[in-house]
Parts: C-alpha cells; sequence; structure tokens
C-alpha cells in the first residue's frame, strides 16, 4: 500500500466529492423500492448505464411490481430483454419474481442473507439492495469500486485471485460509511464511472489525487491488476433462414448454451468458416430439404458479434421453398407471429441493419 494512500480520508474524500460534484443522474438513484432496485442492477450487471436506462424504464413501466412480472408471459419478458444479451440474467429474473410473488407474498427479502439466497443474486446485487433499500452496512464491490481502490491505494494484488477479492471486500467493507451506506456505495460506483474511469480518468480535476497512489506514481494505467486473460473461442454460425411462401422456420434454443430461451432459424455451425460457393451441396442441406426442391436467394456478408468468452462470426443463407416441409424441431411462424419472438441481438441486428425485409424473399 503507498505511504500517500490515507485509509482515513478515503470515505471522506469520496463523499465530499459527491455532495460537491456528482452531478450523474439515473432513474433508480435514490430508489427505496428493492424491486426496482434489483431490476436495475440486474440490468446493469454486463450493462453499459447508457445501455441499460431504456430497457429499466420499459420494465418497470410494463411491470411495475414483482407481482406483475411474476404473472406475465416468459415469451413477452425474453422479448422485453431482447438485445441485452447474458440472458441468464433474465431467466433468472423470471424464477427469483415468480419465488417472491408465490412464497413469500410477493414481499422483497429485507435481510441480506436473504436476498443473497435468491437465484441470480450474488454478493455485489445483495450488497447493493441490501444496501439502497434497507441502508444495510454492506459495501458494494464491482469493477468500478476495484478500480478505484486498487489505483488510490496502489494494491496490485489481483482482481481475480482469491487472494485479490478477499481483500478488496474487506478493504471496501472497512471503508464503507456504516451510517450512510446507501449514499456512500453509489458515490464509489459514480466516482468510478464519471472521474476514476477505465480509460482515460479524469486525474486533473480529482479532489482524491494529492492521496492517490497510482496518480502520484504516475501509473494509473496499470491498475487494477489482472491475472488472467480471458480464452476467447470462435464460432462460425451459418443461419438458413427458410421462407415457405410468408412463413419462417423457427426453433426456441435449449439449455446450457448462449442465447437460451431465445428463438432463431436453422442453425448450422462450423468450426470454421465455411466457403458458401456450394452451400446447397452440404450434408446438412440435404438432410434439411431431403428431395424438396429449394432456392437460395441470398446469402448475407458475414457478421460478427464479440462476447466476453467467444467471438461469433455468422452469415445468413436466406432459402426458399414451395410447401411447408416438417423441419425437426422447428416449426413454421408468419411474420406478425416471428416480430414478437425474442430473437439474439445477432439476428435482430442482422434483420434490422440491412433492411431485410422477409416479405421480399
Ligand atoms: N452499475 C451498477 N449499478 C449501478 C448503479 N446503481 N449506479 C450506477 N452504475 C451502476
Amino acid at each position: 500500500m503507498s505511504a500517500t494512500a490515507d485509509f482515513y480520508l478515503f470515505p471522506t474524500a469520496i463523499l465530499k466529492w459527491n455532495k460537491h460534484y456528482n452531478k450523474r443522474e439515473m432513474p433508480w438513484k435514490g430508489e427505496k423500492d428493492p424491486y426496482k432496485i434489483w431490476l436495475s442492477e440486474i440490468i446493469l450487471q454486463q450493462t453499459r448505464v447508457e445501455q441499460g436506462l431504456d430497457y429499466y424504464n420499459r420494465f418497470v413501466k410494463k411491470f411495475p411490481t414483482v407481482q406483475k412480472l411474476a404473472k406475465a408471459h416468459e415469451t413477452t419478458i425474453f422479448k422485453l430483454w431482447e438485445g441485452l444479451g447474458y440472458y441468464s440474467r433474465c431467466k433468472n429474473l423470471i424464477t427469483t419474481a415468480k419465488f417472491i410473488a408465490t412464497e413469500l407474498d410477493g414481499r422483497f427479502p429485507d435481510k441480506y442473507e436473504d436476498i443473497i439466497n435468491l437465484k441470480g443474486i450474488g454478493p455485489y446485487t445483495a450488497a447493493a439492495i441490501a444496501s439502497f433499500s434497507f441502508n444495510l452496512p454492506h459495501a458494494v464491490v464491482d469493477g468500478n469500486v476495484y478500480r478505484v481502490l486498487s489505483r488510490y491505494f496502489g494494491i496490485d494484488t489481483p482482481i481475480d485471485s482469491n487472494e485479490g477479492k478477499k481483500y478488496f471486500n474487506q478493504l471496501a467493507h472497512s471503508l464503507l460509511d456504516k451510517k450512510n451506506p446507501a449514499t456512500y456505495n453509489q458515490a464509489m460506483m459514480d466516482f468510478g464511472a464519471v472521474v476514476c474511469k477505465p480509460k482515460l480518468p479524469n486525474c486533473g480535476d480529482c479532489i482524491l489525487k494529492k492521496n492517490c497512489s497510482a496518480f502520484n506514481n504516475n501509473n494509473i494505467g496499470l491498475f487494477p491488476v489482472k491475472s488472467k486473460a480471458i480464452s476467447k473461442k470462435n464460432r462460425w454460425f451459418y443461419f438458413v433462414i427458410i421462407a415457405a411462401g410468408n412463413s419462417f422456420y423457427v426453433t426456441k434454443r435449449g439449455a446450457g448454451d448462449i442465447w437460451e430461451n431465445l428463438y432463431q432459424f436453422v442453425l448450422i455451425e462450423h468450426h470454421e468458416k465455411m466457403a458458401l460457393l456450394n452451400i446447397e451441396q452440404h450434408p446438412e442441406m440435404k438432410k434439411l430439404f431431403n428431395k424438396t426442391p429449394f432456392r437460395i436467394t441470398n446469402i448475407s456478408e458475414q457478421y460478427k458479434q464479440q462476447l466476453t468468452h467467444q467471438t461469433i462470426y455468422g452469415q445468413f443463407i436466406h432459402v426458399s421453398i414451395n410447401k411447408q416441409i416438417a423441419v425437426k424441431n422447428h416449426h413454421p411462424v408468419g411474420l406478425t407471429a416471428l416480430k414478437k419472438l425474442p430473437f439474439p441481438k445477432f439476428i435482430t441486428n442482422y434483420l434490422k441493419d440491412k433492411n431485410v425485409s422477409l416479405n421480399l424473399i
């Protein structure tokens, strides 16, 4: 720990920054309803605030209470979640809403130990709900907090090691203003987002810089330290959009992979990039259409989506057939029904971006 960083000054300085300089406004700030806090925190888990805002507002408008969410049709909820990614969050949201509505009489638990037992809620979210809604003294430890503390105190223990996690948790807890946990926790997150940003932090204007280890040692870029680089897997998805008149074959993705519970067109996954010149000869295509004549009407360019642990590459192959066929696990849906189904962003982006009109194919 740096000699300059001051353990006692830190919380006071953060609260001072919050009081005098924090202009950040977000709809869930100051909110006390644990349902809304929970909703906002689940949405924000892997999503930037700017992207999450509209989703939060739409969810609260459509489902103002946990009971309303619990009663809704799952497909409607997934449709509202469409585009946010990491769909296990949405699945857990539904499970937990149903649990609270049926087992807890619609009342959100008000003790940390009960909150953390809910599906999809880990230590970070439990601390956020406990502190924001019930003013309980639990420190949030998210990416912002790791970054701010590691820089200010010059801590080079990797944040993805067990030792690091334990250390940062203890430090965050001891720094927490136990009388004002809600204000302090929100201030930490805002400070990390507005001043002590991952790239190009506003050190010039920072009121904590005098005692900040990384600033004084001119090594801001070294913090926080991570031990492992994320290993990324490449996958190639070829979506076959089969049109039989105005109907399109879709299926709901099963459990255990990305995009679980979302819908998709017929998928041919390949371990490497395929040249699609003779795609009609591909064994999967032959299996799909058997002896039914089919016509390839368009092949899209390649699209890419970067997820945390995998890079998805994909193309869309439009195929037209004259009469309906049986496609294992898939069913044909008309355009109106199709528009109500939740699809992965990879697919909706393609349909929207390229203004692909399925009507015309
Ligand atoms: N990220 C996650 N939760 C947040 C919150 N309450 N405020 C700002 N950013 C956040």
